[in-house]
């Protein structure tokens, strides 16, 4: 038997597990979800052992543990190391879920007619890691494992991954491979196969903005002693101009630049700006002068804030002059930008533009390099041809906005270029309330896995 053909025959048992790892609600970000994190681990490891793998281990690190596993079947051959996360955002807020987030459930969307899972973490990651267990299953069941493989999946990345640098500075040799595949990106959509080589960076800050020592009564002081919600707000909308160019004095040093060709390179690929704009219910897009809303994510650095708070926000109204404001801050970042200086740069911005009538705290929460990855290396070219096996159609390299810090770590360490395959869709509600991953999505991307196998090792023998 094939391990295509396995993949068919056990499409039920390999959908009902991955349910079983999304019941788990492994939140990084909130202690309270601590057991469970652990217990994801463990899931992982176990699934790693039942799929074939020689060893599998839970390494504890200062934070979550890194599950590593493998299969060396021939030290001769190829490598490939698989990395994901188990690890998942916070459900909040669940009153906007329509179905409980830790309690998955198959429904057929209009992009899914033949149904999706939703769950926290359906698409993000776990859904996308889980993959490649599944695939390195059906290859090992059916004798067709055809590289050696490894895995490192952490429990760290949306928290920033603190406590993988260390990780994989430490285990060079184990990691060692011949290609590094991550699934946790977007394909443009089921029509249009893509791989993305280029991910922004990140600088998250947290400001905080200090008026008189309590909160005061508006009427008795407004007007005449700064009012720390209204200083914050003017602060963060001097940090850009009505081109929303940022404004931030040095952002843009570093930022290269592309070629024209590169540029209409880049917008060749299909896109539907009434589409965009109707999924959204958005009447119109709104970003960087000059740039297409595929350059504005792709290839542009952005300041935005996530979130923002102070003074009175309960029922009804309070007349007060709250003595301090909040807000949590990010800057996506391109190549070659760099997250500490970046977040220096916004430090010093930030203390220099304030007033006198107020004290600021500026804190960077955590960072990550922006990647570009070669669209010409051995496993980008295993990657198009399995895509194109598997969909019908060669797959267009694409740049995404969001952020895997590992990426230039992995470039860094140890030397190679991820392939970041991943086969989710931008409307499948990553961080949001009502996350979902396509049924097809998943099991169309074990397939493609496997048949990456196949052409990276005939590839690499050529
Ligand atoms: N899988 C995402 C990154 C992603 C999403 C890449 C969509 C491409 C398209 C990852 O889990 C994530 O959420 N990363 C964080 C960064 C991290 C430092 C917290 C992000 O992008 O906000
Ligand atoms: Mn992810
Ligand atoms: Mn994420």
């Amino acid at each position: 038997m094939s391990a295509q053909q396995f993949i068919q025959d056990h499409k039920e048992r390999f959908l009902n597990e991955l349910l079983d790892l999304l019941r788990i609600p492994s939140v990084s970000a909130d202690p309270k979800f601590k057991d469970e994190v652990f217990q994801a681990a463990n899931f992982v490891k176990e699934s790693l052992i039942k799929a074939g793998a020689d060893t599998a281990e839970i390494c504890q690190t200062a934070g979550y543990p890194i599950v590593y596993g493998e299969k060396i079947i021939d030290p001769a051959l190829p490598t490939v190391l698989v990395y994901g996360h188990y690890d998942v955002q916070p459900a909040d807020p669940y009153e906007l879920w329509d179905s409980p987030p830790f309690e998955p459930v198959i429904k057929k969307t209009k992009i899914h007619p033949e149904g999706a899972i939703f769950a926290r973490g359906s698409a993000d990651d776990k859904g996308q890691f889980y993959m490649h267990v599944k695939a390195f299953e059906a290859m090992m069941a059916t004798d067709e494992l055809p590289c050696n493989v490894k895995f490192m999946i952490e429990g760290e990345e949306e928290v920033g991954s603190d406590n993988l640098d260390q990780f994989v500075i430490e285990n060079k040799e184990k990691l060692k491979a011949d290609v590094i595949l991550i699934s946790d990106t977007h394909m443009i959509s089921m029509q249009d196969p893509s791989i993305t080589v280029g991910l922004r960076g990140m600088a998250y800050m947290e400001v905080e903005v200090t008026g008189s020592n309590r909160d005061l009564h508006s009427g008795t002081y407004g007007g005449a002693v700064a009012n720390p919600i209204n200083v914050l707000c003017d602060l963060i909308a001097s940090m850009k101009d009505e081109n929303e160019h940022i404004t931030i004095p040095g952002f843009y040093d570093k930022v290269q630049e592309l070629t024209a060709e590169q540029r209409s390179r880049l917008n060749e690929a299909p896109f539907d700006l009434q589409e965009y704009k109707s999924k959204l219910d958005i009447d119109e897009v709104h970003g960087e002068k000059g740039y297409t809303t595929i350059e504005r994510v792709g290839i542009r650095p952005t300041l935005d804030v996530n979130g923002i708070w102070g003074g009175y926000t309960g029922e009804g109204a309070k007349t007060v002059l709250p003595s301090k404001a909040y807000a949590k801050i990010s800057m996506r970042l391109v190549p070659d930008q760099d997250w500490k200086e970046i977040a220096k740069l916004f430090e010093d911005y930030f203390r220099s533009k304030a007033p006198a009538s107020v004290r600021v705290n500026v804190k960077s929460h955590h960072g990550g390099a922006p990647a570009v990855v070669s669209d010409s290396s051995v496993g980008y070219k295993a990657a198009e041809a399995a895509m194109e096996e598997t969909f019908g159609k060669r797959p267009i390299p694409t740049r995404e906005g969001g952020s895997i810090p590992i990426v230039a770590l992995f470039q860094k360490e140890l030397g190679s270029d991820p392939i970041l395959f991943g086969f989710g869709l931008d409307t499948d509600a990553l961080h949001s309330p009502n996350e979902h991953y396509g049924v097809q999505n998943y099991f169309i991307g074990i397939e493609t896995i496997a048949a990456f196998f196949r052409h990276f090792r005939k590839l690499s023998e050529a």
